[in-house]
């Protein structure tokens, strides 16, 4: 048993990072009619994580299955950046304790919450129908974990810094669109968040690593590459012969994949060479998520971001200058700790001034073991509510206006399957990212059409092809 420490996570060594290729050791029929339920929360890092499990398990010849009843093994491979994903984790630990209290199940829990220590103890103490627990770290371990299980409880999650790992095997989501880490970890800890504990040290990955990965891609037919980090901007600060992430996504871009993408941005590692880089190659998409988190420099500061509300708008202004018709979306927290009324109309300001494509908007959640979890909070969950509304009015707004700008004209859109609103149409991204519902045949999926934009709405847009 290995269970998760915090004291271990918040160090920081200089211990050299190993790059560890993996050889595909478990590839026979041990789980051979054997059906998997997987259930994936939090960010693009766990759903790719999860291409990686499911890899894992159809390796060893098990299937997946959409139903949990029918399910022999079940993964949740869960989140920890907000206080509602845990109840969330722990409302469904009980769904599948019915169904384990009837027949035979293998639960398993991976992915951040594994990596707290709180969530481990918890599991530990009062939920002994979790089969197997592991982490961030040792998701290459599955196959092991689930040959070896016994009827016993297995915790084995790891605090450490972290390797890389390469030769990972995927079982890709999309054949269209495809996901490619660039980094692993974090090392900003900004004062709120949580991730920098469970997922270890900013480790990149060689650059020659990831442009193999590209190239057997393109190869492979994808039309659209995202490259994952938390803050990629930071991409090969730890390496010794330094590529720059600009220097990075202009490799990625000559190995001629159509689209080009990558989240998330941190305003803090932005620089002139990424905005001239991204202006210059006409497959790096013109869409940047540039999380704000705060428009009050105080509360900026006191979140360990590294910026002011002026730099954050000087970076927005030379963005919106040099990349023509960029969409520039963001993340708010509200309701930081003493986060007054002029803070909270500073974030508003900062709205109005960027009239910001889209954004992602949040009520702070202490998440224990930060240092912002140990502030005394003063305001309540009432304002703090108000707060959330007012500020999703607003970004609401801009949405529908950006979207309008977009009536009857002709954009590109890579069509990636079956629209959710109507079986007859497809649906597919904008250059800019809006998800467009298209009147075209089915044939055109995995390719880029022209559309015309026949209709806006705030989250989305319809077209029909040209
Ligand atoms: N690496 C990314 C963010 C990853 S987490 C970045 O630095 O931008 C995604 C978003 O969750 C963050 O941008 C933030 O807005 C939100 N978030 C993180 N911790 C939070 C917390 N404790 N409470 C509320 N929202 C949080
Ligand atoms: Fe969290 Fe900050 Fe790292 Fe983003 S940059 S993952 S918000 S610590
Ligand atoms: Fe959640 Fe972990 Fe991502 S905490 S947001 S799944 S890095």
């Amino acid at each position: 048993m290995k269970l998760p420490n915090y004291e271990d996570e918040r160090k920081r060594t200089n211990e050299e990072v190993k790059f560890i290729y993996l050889d595909d050791e478990f590839n026979n029929d041990a789980l051979k009619n054997k059906k998997y339920f997987l259930k994936t929360y939090g960010c693009q890092m766990n759903v790719h994580d999860s291409e990686e499990l499911r890899a894992h398990l159809e390796n060893l010849g098990a299937v997946e299955t959409d139903d949990l009843d029918e399910s022999d093994i079940v993964i949740l491979n869960t989140c920890a950046i907000r206080e509602n994903a845990h109840d969330k984790v722990f409302g469904y630990l009980g769904r599948c304790k019915h169904i384990k209290e009837q027949r035979d199940l293998i639960i398993c829990l991976c992915g951040c919450m594994a990596q707290e220590e709180s969530v481990t103890t918890e599991i530990r103490e009062k939920y002994p129908y979790v089969d197997i627990v592991f982490g961030t770290h040792n998701i290459h371990e599955l196959p092991k974990l689930i040959l070896n299980h016994q009827k016993k409880q297995d915790i084995e999650v790891y605090s450490i810094e972290g390797n890389v790992y390469e030769n990972i095997p995927y079982k890709r989501d999309s054949k269209i669109s495809a996901w490619v880490n660039i980094m692993y970890g974090c090392d900003k800890f900004c004062t709120y968040c949580i991730v920098p504990y469970t997922r270890g040290k900013q480790r990149s990955r060689k650059s020659i690593d990831i442009i193999d990965e590209v190239n057997d891609l393109v190869k492979c037919g994808y039309q659209e590459i995202t490259l994952l980090g938390q803050n990629v901007n930071a991409y090969g600060k730890d390496l010794d012969n330094e590529v720059s992430f600009a220097k990075l996504l202009e490799l990625v871009a000559k190995t001629g994949i159509k689209r080009l993408r990558f989240v998330t941005s941190h305003p803090w590692d932005f620089t002139d060479e990424m905005i001239d880089v991204i202006s210059k190659y006409d497959n790096i998409m013109p869409y940047i998520h540039l999380p704000l988190q705060s428009g009050s420099s105080k509360i900026l500061k006191l979140m360990g971001r590294r910026y002011t509300k002026e730099e954050y708008l000087d970076l927005y202004k030379k963005m919106k200058e040099k990349i023509s018709d960029v969409a520039i979306t963001t993340d708010i927290i509200v309701g930081f700790p003493n986060e007054s009324d002029e803070d909270f109309s500073e974030t508003l300001d900062v709205v109005k001034k960027c009239e910001f494509d889209s954004a992602y908007t949040f009520i702070y959640s202490p998440r224990i073991g930060t240092p912002a979890a140990k502030m005394k909070d003063s305001v309540s969950l009432e304002t703090k509510e108000k707060r959330l509304q007012e500020l999703n009015k607003l970004i609401n707004h801009y949405s529908n206006i950006k979207n309008k700008e977009y009536l009857n004209k002709t954009v590109k859109v890579l069509i990636t399957g079956i629209s959710d609103k109507d079986n007859n149409k497809v649906c597919g991204y904008t250059e800019t990212m809006k998800l467009v519902n298209v009147d075209a045949p089915k044939d055109t999926i995995g390719k880029i059409i022209d559309v015309k934009i026949t209709d806006t709405k705030s989250f989305s847009m319809d077209g029909e092809i040209v």
